[in-house]
């Protein structure tokens, strides 16, 4: 029977932080020895048209994906991407959660992106059951869900669209409803009032999704959310256990003054539960992606820095000054496009700072980052007096720190593509059918990507590692005709997806 999501289809898309290998990161960091992701069985439960597991299979050709979704249109949709790609490790197929049975078999990892929140009650309980029984000894669970105290905000307009859209049908209509409200509240509220500042914060959020996700995600009948403590001991009921949020960033107090942690630790009393609880009330937390595992895994509870030697660390950080001094102990200031800035005087983090973001968007392995950095600042030098072994612990810490803070990335095993362009550049095929059937762009890194601009589509087709630079410029000549294009402009362009990590070539 069709369902609302094959009336009106949910456009799929790559979520970086449900990959296996930064599950598999996270895993390592808490203590566990998780399956390399390289070599991993993965199950996405609602995957819809395979936006997320799709390109993970392409990424990850030694190891085997399932995705199961209710949608039937939606499962057609992705499986004509995986027949154009020919992926043999992949199966999707139209399934209800509820009958998912043992013959299934077993994963190590299962992901529930954008599914626990929009079902009822037996669905959740049977989610939970699925990432019980289904999961590998040494396995990871990603659910992500609806959170409270910020939910009660989201909650409070979702109410006000409901009563608005009653009398109407259709999920288009309702969707076109629902926003006319929304302006006219916040065009009602010019003053600077509490309730204008909430108005303002939450609509724009809400304005700028697709009409699919704001239907999808606001007004469909089941919208379910809760406090972190409440999922927990959900979870606890079938026997598992919290690992840790995919973003170290949400489990960070050190955002608030010290005498702040210092009361959330006094509060919580060494309860990591009831600390994260806290902080959720203090960050008026919205939406959780939690990771669950078997209960009775011991963990660390604190990541563990010996283990980041075993990583590859990436960063888009670019220095300030022209010619950052990583020699010397003055400061240099360092930004992040999505994560603010840092400054550090401390000369062997310059240096690996300043080399990662050199290499951008490629990952270098830690052991490689010390060597570069103490060369980059002397320090490897017989008479700057200082050791590797201290080097390497050091450095360990601060990229520990930095990850948390989201200022790098780490990974187990760094994807492959091409950072420079070739004599004839070639783009990846996964990205090549999502142009194709106007789907929404997955990088080699497993990002969402937006290239919204045509002539960047267009180019991209023709990247297939059999044209050389005359040929991309005159037949983008032709097809941009009468708008001009330059050797100089293709170049960047070339340069511009390079960056992108969508070349493999
Ligand atoms: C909000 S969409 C999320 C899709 C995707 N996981 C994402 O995050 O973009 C929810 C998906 O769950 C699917 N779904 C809902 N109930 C289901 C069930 N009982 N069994 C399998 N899939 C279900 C829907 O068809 C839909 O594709």
């Amino acid at each position: 029977m069709p369902t609302i999501y094959d009336e009106f289809p949910y456009p799929g898309k790559a979520f970086g932080q449900t990959h296996p290998d930064h599950l598999a990161t996270l895993a390592l960091l808490f203590g566990m020895t998780p399956a390399p992701a390289e070599q991993c069985r993965v199950l996405e439960l609602g995957c819809g048209d395979g936006g997320n597991v799709i390109p993970m299979a392409f990424g990850l050709p030694r190891s085997c994906f399932t995705g199961i979704d209710l949608a039937g249109s939606a499962i057609a949709r992705g499986q004509k991407i995986i027949d154009e790609l020919h992926l043999t490790n992949i199966r999707l197929q139209q399934f209800d959660v509820m009958d998912l049975s043992a013959d299934f078999g077993e994963f190590d990892y299962i992901i529930a992106h954008g599914l626990y929140s929009w079902v009822p009650p037996e669905v959740r309980e049977r989610i939970l059951e699925i990432a019980k029984s289904r999961l590998a000894a040494n396995g990871v669970a990603f659910i992500s869900y609806n959170a409270y105290p910020g939910g009660h905000l989201r909650q409070t307009l979702r109410e006000m669209m409901l009563f608005h859209t009653r009398n109407i049908s259709g999920a288009r209509e309702r969707v076109k409803g629902a926003r006319e409200l929304l302006e006219f509240l916040v065009q009602s509220h010019p003053e600077q009032d509490a309730y204008s500042m909430f108005l303002r914060f939450e609509v724009e959020a809400l304005l700028e999704r697709k009409p699919e996700c704001f239907y999808h995600d606001e007004l469909e009948e089941h919208n379910h959310r809760f406090y972190f403590h409440e999922f927990i001991a959900d979870a606890a009921r079938h026997d598992l256990q919290y690992l840790s949020e995919t973003r170290l960033l949400n489990m960070q107090s050190g955002v608030f003054p010290p005498e702040t942690s210092d009361k959330i630790n006094a509060l919580s009393q060494d309860d990591d539960i009831v600390r994260e609880q806290y902080l959720d009330f203090l960050k008026l937390r919205n939406f959780r992606q939690t990771l669950l595992c078997h209960a009775g895994i011991a963990l660390n509870r604190s990541p563990n820095s010996e283990c980041v030697a075993q990583l590859s660390v990436t960063s888009q950080a670019r220095p300030s000054s022209a010619e950052p001094d990583v020699r010397s102990t003055a400061a240099e200031e360092f930004n992040f496009p999505k994560s603010g800035k840092m400054s550090t005087n401390h000369p062997l983090a310059k240096a690996a700072i300043l080399h990662l973001g050199r290499i951008w968007p490629q990952a270098v392995p830690f052991i490689e980052l010390l060597r570069t950095a103490r060369n980059l600042s002397g320090r490897d030098d017989p008479s700057a007096g200082a050791p590797i072994v201290e080097d390497s612990n050091w450095l360990s810490d601060m990229v520990l720190r930095l990850f948390a803070a989201d200022f790098l990335e780490l990974c187990v095993h760094a994807s492959k593509f091409a950072s420079t362009v070739s004599d004839r550049p070639a783009a990846s095929p996964l990205v090549h059918a999502q142009v194709r059937a106007s789907l929404n762009i997955t990088n080699l890194r497993h990002a969402s990507i937006s290239l919204d601009d045509e002539a960047a589509r267009h180019l991209l087709l023709m990247l297939d590692g059999t044209r050389d630079r005359q040929q991309l410029l005159a037949e983008l000549r032709s097809h941009l005709a009468p708008a001009e294009v330059t050797a100089g402009q293709l170049e960047r362009k070339l340069e511009e997806l390079a960056q992108m990590a969508v070349l493999v070539a």
